[in-house]
């Protein structure tokens, strides 16, 4: 992958500034970081097919709300390239669509490319696809360099209580450029205060089971130079207990109209803590995350169930240096993986969005976003 930020603030790579997507250059195939071997190694995986794309989000090598969504669209432009008929894109769709089910930006993305593509002749469709997958790319870039300014205000608020001491800010799982096409949601801000000179320190809650937080966003920080301290995923109300959070920022997979937030399993424990011990809970998202059509995120949002095998295991790298799995629990062991869970909008300060902070609610949103659907209007909310 060729340099792509050079202009901006933000992660650098040994020394090189990447978006975590691309399409290669000789035009038929995208360039993925894989993100299943960080931080062990930095590799990047060329996605040349439609299967491979399928294969790339259902694994994980690519993830992330923001993320998933480009990567279908470039899975579209694959699939047309090899066939351009109503059929395959049909299927493309149907695929993709099928990846995850939590994360709404992947049938947002998905439905951009289908209405740039769909009324098209065969032949026009496939440079149709590539422009409007990296216009949703670029699109992305913007969103979350604006809500790393707008978050950027409350870490100055927060660092202005503190009289100078480090803002202390605890996030969970992945939300930052690897999660996105670059910048982030909660670490934009992060990243955006630290290069201006305002002390900040994360506490990175590990996430189990598949330790997006080890392994991404300590990754992510340390390259940044952010200071950081792992945490194990049952330590943020004890910190909080103890006056070590000033806030937490997380990021968000699926937000209802009315302020309901899906994200990472484990991420509704922390907003519990947050309210008990007064600290203030914020979640940053583009507002391609939002799904205008539901307003009850625990009835309504779909939760991915994982593989079992990702409780049951632990993938990482041994003293000798290589990366293995082994397994944590007894052979045969019943295990359950809900990928995400739900937290209610009552328990959120706030939503931090690309057009600024808003109140989790049905009147906080539609104040930011006008244009967006009514569903009380439409009688569903
Ligand atoms: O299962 P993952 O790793 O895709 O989950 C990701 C998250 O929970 C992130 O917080 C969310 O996608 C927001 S990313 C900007």
């Amino acid at each position: 992958m060729s340099p792509v930020r050079a202009t901006l603030p933000g992660v650098r790579v040994n020394g090189t500034w990447y978006r975590s997507i691309r399409p290669a250059a000789d035009g038929v195939a995208v360039d993925v970081i894989d993100q299943t071997v960080l931080p062990h190694r930095f590799e990047i995986a060329r996605l040349v097919s439609l299967d491979e794309v399928e294969r790339a989000i259902v694994t994980m090598q690519v993830r992330g709300a923001p993320l998933i969504g480009a990567t279908a669209a470039y899975g579209v432009c694959l699939a047309l390239a090899a066939d351009p008929s109503d059929a395959s894109l049909r299927r493309a769709v149907a695929r993709l669509t099928a990846t995850r089910p939590t994360a709404v930006n992947l049938r947002w993305a998905l439905r951009r490319v289908d209405a740039a593509v769909a009324d098209l002749k065969p032949e026009e469709r496939v440079a149709v696809a590539w422009e409007t997958a990296a216009r949703i790319c670029d699109d992305d870039v913007a969103l979350c360099r604006r809500i790393g300014e707008h978050g950027l205000e409350l870490l100055r608020e927060a660092a202005a209580r503190k009289g100078g001491g480090p803002v202390n800010v605890l996030t969970h799982c992945n939300a930052g450029w690897l999660a996105t096409v670059d910048w982030g949601t909660a670490l934009a801000p992060v990243y955006l205060a630290h290069d201006g000179g305002i002390a900040v320190h994360v506490w990175v809650d590990e996430t189990r089971p598949r330790n997006q937080g080890a392994s991404l966003t300590a990754f992510e920080l340390g390259a940044h130079g952010v200071p950081h301290t792992l945490v194990a995923d049952n330590a943020g109300g004890h910190l909080m207990q103890r006056g070590l959070v000033d806030l937490c920022l997380v990021g968000t997979d699926r937000t209802t109209a009315a302020g309901d937030v899906a994200n990472k399993i484990g991420t509704y424990l922390k907003a519990l803590a947050a309210r008990d011990n007064g600290v203030p809970f914020y979640v940053a998202l583009p507002s391609t995350t939002i799904d205008w059509e539901i307003s009850d995120g625990l009835a309504e949002i779909p939760i991915e169930q994982r593989p079992a095998e990702e409780l049951t295991r632990v993938w990482g790298r041994t003293r000798r240096g290589e990366l293995t799995e082994v397994e944590v629990a007894p052979p045969g062991c019943t295990a359950r993986n809900d990928a995400f869970d739900v937290t209610p909008a009552r328990l959120v300060t706030a939503l931090v969005t690309e057009r600024g902070v808003c109140a989790a609610s049905t009147d906080g949103l539609q104040r930011l976003f006008p244009e967006a659907p009514d569903l009380e209007a439409r009688g569903a909310g």
